[in-house]
């Protein structure tokens, strides 16, 4: 196994409890500083829950979650959001009749109550404040090829675009981690080649680390140096692209019908 670098997230025998279902039992995923880390496994398999819980949506009722060696288990989403950890969802959530560059601009307002708001006070004026914000937020979008669409409503995006500006939204909460559910569904196969250059330069040019659940595996295995996977809420292996693809339990468990 090559080595993996420092950190940033780990769990420690995470688990959660729905009644009777324990939809996540004794997950220990670990995303190294500027890695991207893969989260694959069947439907049902807790993916999602994983990220409710690394996001605070859902409380662990076992294990903990620390960031940067903080404990973050157990805090609210919003903190958790400052602290670095930001996230898009299996079903796109967006401002779905705001422009596009509203639903960014939304987006650095929070980050900007939380980390900058306060040099953005100091600044001569609120106007010159605004212009900043909105030259930022036209830069991320730029990153995706979206400042031709600045100006549409967010509803009437191809669905593909929709899936970039969640990504675009998320990223301008200044996140040290990524956490991406299923960014290519729904996405065709020239999207989905896209998708996977744009995720290389997030790490490269915004130095974040990403967490990523997919279903599509030549995706997966392109882009993750790392790999979990998931069954029944129990994790059934971990390793590199390669060692996963062979291994006889994923190939049955997933793999196999994927
Ligand atoms: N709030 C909840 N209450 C009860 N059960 C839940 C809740 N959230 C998730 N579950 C259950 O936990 C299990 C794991 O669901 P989860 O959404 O994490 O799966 P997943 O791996 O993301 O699957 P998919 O690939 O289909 O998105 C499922 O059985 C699901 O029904
Ligand atoms: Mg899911």
């Amino acid at each position: 196994m090559s080595e993996r670098s420092a950190s940033l997230l780990v769990t420690d025998s995470l688990g959660i409890q729905f009644g009777g279902l324990r939809a996540v039992d004794g997950v220990q995923l670990r995303v190294g500083s500027g890695e991207v880390v893969g989260l694959i496994g069947p439907n049902g398999a807790g993916k999602t829950t994983c990220f409710n819980m690394i996001t605070g949506v859902y409380k662990p009722t076992s294990g903990s979650i620390s960031l940067g060696g903080e404990r973050i288990d157990g805090m609210a989403t919003t903190e958790i959001n400052r602290r670095g950890i930001a996230r898009t969802f299996q079903n796109i959530r967006l401002f779905r009749s705001m422009t596009v560059l509203d639903n960014v601009r939304v987006a650095l307002h929070r980050q900007a109550d939380y980390g900058i708001f306060s040099s953005v006070l100091r600044l001569p004026s609120y106007r010159r404040a605004e212009a900043q914000l909105r030259k930022r937020a036209l830069e991320l979008l730029d990153v995706f090829s979206l400042v031709g669409r600045s100006n549409d409503i967010a509803s009437g995006l191809p669905y593909g675009e929709q899936r970039k500006l969640e990504i675009v939204r998320a990223l301008a909460t200044n996140p040290k981690l990524l956490l991406l559910d299923e960014p290519a569904a729904g996405m065709n196969p020239q999207e989905t080649a896209q998708l996977t250059e744009l995720i290389g330069r997030l790490r490269r040019e915004f130095g974040v680390s990403i967490l990523l659940i997919e279903h599509d595996m030549s995706l997966v295995m392109k882009i993750c140096e790392h790999i979990y996977v998931l069954d029944y809420g129990k994790e059934i292996a971990q390793g590199e692209p390669t060692a996963i693809q062979n291994n006889q339990q994923v190939i049955k468990a997933y793999l196999g019908e994927a």
